[in-house]
């Protein structure tokens, strides 16, 4: 069955930070219906501890915030990015709190925010709320789109595909046009498995990361890479695809799954320890605990291979209780909940991967190759991160690059549509399936290896090897996904295997370790790989 809605100005996909930024501005223009495939609030924006990075005390200077996210992307950062990012930041973050949200002020002058410090960061400089700033980002926020008439927000609905010219004419044996443009997606409504072909001016992907690529990860569930996915699908150029962050330090414990130990604890002096209490940092980088992630994680990753280890541990023992309490509420309570006392015990920790650098490549509006398709936040790839994301950037860049495409869009005419009504899904002879089992096996599977040959440290053999799983896994998928009737897990298992595929045909190009791509093939970096890593599907 399907089901054409109306037209609509701008169809919105995700209600992350980045998705639910561009609704406010760009309802004021227009009707925005904004798609959600979970609760409204699941994202990996809620999940954010850190914080939000910007130029904010006296103290602090433009020069020094680009330079520190020049220093952490290896030399593939775009310069116009990170200055744009950087110079608009600080008054984004001010419509932030005239929105509502309330980040920490310091206890001993209450007048000024309490900035946090995290790796790579040259300066006091990350605004938060607490130990729980995503949470705090997100209600603030939803408050604000709630206010809102033009916003609708259509939670449990998972876009499947992106329409647009090029699709339309294959599809119509009608020749290709020489300028894509978006038109639309198809949408499933995962309740009812009812799909939709919704139509728009513009769409703009805001579906965040795409952590769960990888066995062990920080991101929930929701970060299936599903506007990665679709972006290839439809033919958009993707960058830097090989460059995944590990975040050195997830929680290890038999109980628990994905949760973050901030950075910013690092930041107050946490110290990384073997179980012997050696402080192996320090033999690895000058700049310790406070390195860059990709530097961290690998030393972690490096310890725990030599000795065999499960975990290493993060010492915070000099921290009094009651600072322990106020500075990290959210951990600290989660922590003691598990009998671990931070103020006593050393916290045991992994890396596990935790950010997409790599995305849809934009302009500096956020808009990608195709035109009328927007990629805002941890989807796109803006240039901002190069080979490795500076800590708590990526809330500002979700915040300022999600403005500059509501910005560009209501400022363009509006296009003739190519036709009015999008043709309905065809499900074919899809039946439902009574094998899900099928799912869950291929899922897991492609998590595991991606894991063991496409993570922190990468050979050519391994990622061959990863390479070939994934063809065969890609073709079973392939038979599933036609033979039965859509599901929420179906259309993100073939998202993860089309994102899977992109890493890995990225990593097996860059013949050279950057930033977060290390391969013991090519260990050093080598000035012919300076450039991006662009692909684009053949179809
Ligand atoms: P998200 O917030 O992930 O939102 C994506 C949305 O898209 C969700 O609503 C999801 O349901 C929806 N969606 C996805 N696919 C579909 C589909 N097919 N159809 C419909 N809807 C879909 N960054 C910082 O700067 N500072 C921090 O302190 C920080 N801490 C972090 C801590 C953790 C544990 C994690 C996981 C990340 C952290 N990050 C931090 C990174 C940061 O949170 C994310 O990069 C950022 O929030 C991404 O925002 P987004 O709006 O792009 O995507
Ligand atoms: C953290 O709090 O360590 C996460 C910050 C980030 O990912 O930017």
């Amino acid at each position: 069955m399907c089901k054409v809605s109306d037209s609509i100005d701008f169809l919105v996909i995700g209600s992350g930070v980045a998705g639910m930024w561009f609704a406010l501005q760009a309802c004021r223009h227009g009707r925005v219906v904004v798609l959600t495939k979970r609760e409204p609030e699941e994202s990996n924006t809620r999940y954010a501890q850190g914080g939000i990075a910007a130029v904010w005390s006296p103290s602090d200077t433009v020069e020094e915030h680009v330079r520190d996210t020049l220093v952490a992307g290896a030399g593939l950062c775009r310069r116009d990015a990170v200055e744009v990012t950087v110079r608009e930041g600080p008054d984004r973050v001010r419509e932030l709190i005239a929105l509502g949200a309330q980040f920490t002020r310091r206890h001993d002058f209450p007048d000024e925010y309490d900035l946090h410090r995290e790796g790579g960061h040259s300066r006091r400089r990350i605004l938060h709320a607490d130990d729980l700033t995503g949470e705090e980002v997100v209600r603030a926020m939803r408050v604000a789109c709630d206010r809102e008439e033009r916003i609708e927000i259509r939670d449990h609905h998972m876009a499947v595909d992106i329409v647009t010219d090029t699709w339309l004419a294959r599809r119509e044996t009608e020749p290709e046009p020489l300028q894509d443009r978006a038109r639309g997606a198809y949408v499933l409504d995962v309740r009812t498995g009812e799909v939709e072909a919704i139509s728009a001016r513009a769409v703009v992907l805001a579906t965040g990361g795409a952590g769960k690529v990888y066995r062990f990860t920080t991101n929930p569930p929701i970060a299936s890479g599903d506007g990665h996915a679709m972006a290839w699908r439809a033919g958009a150029q993707m960058a830097n695809m090989e460059f995944v962050q590990f975040h050195p330090t997830c929680l290890h414990h038999p109980q628990v799954n994905s949760f973050l130990i901030s950075e910013a604890l690092r930041g107050e002096g946490g110290k990384l320890r073997l179980p012997d209490g050696h402080r192996f940092m320090l033999d690895y980088d000058d700049r310790a605990e406070l390195a860059p992630r990709d530097i961290v994680a690998r030393a972690i990753d490096a310890e725990l291979k030599r000795l065999g280890l499960q975990c290493v541990y993060l010492d915070m023992t000099h921290l009094e209780r009651a600072q322990a309490e106020r500075m990290f509420p959210n951990i600290d309570a989660r922590l003691r909940d598990l009998g671990i006392d931070m103020a006593k015990d050393f916290i045991p920790v992994v890396p596990a991967a935790h950010y997409m650098c790599g995305g849809v490549l934009t302009d500096l509006n956020g808009e990608s190759s195709i035109r009328n398709l927007f990629a805002v936040g941890e989807v796109a790839c803006t240039g901002l991160h190069g080979a490795n994301r500076l800590a708590s950037n990526s809330l500002l860049e979700a915040c300022v690059f999600a403005h500059r495409a509501a910005k560009t869009l209501v400022e363009r005419e509006d296009e003739p549509p190519r036709r009015t009504v999008l043709p309905s899904w065809d499900a074919g002879q899809a039946v439902d399936s009574d094998e899900l089992v099928v799912v869950t096996q291929l899922w897991e599977e492609v998590r595991q290896f991606m894991w063991n040959y496409v993570g922190i440290v990468r050979t050519t053999r391994r990622l061959e090897r990863a390479r070939r799983r994934l063809k065969l896994v890609r073709d079973e998928v392939w038979n599933y996904y036609w033979d039965f009737r859509l599901t929420g897990d179906l259309v993100e298992l073939r998202n993860l295997v089309d994102v899977a595929e992109m890493i890995v045909t990225s990593a097996l190009r860059r013949r050279e370790s950057r930033g977060l791509h290390y391969t013991l093939d090519y260990p050093s970096p080598d000035s012919r790989f300076l450039s991006d890593t662009v692909i684009r599907r053949e179809h």
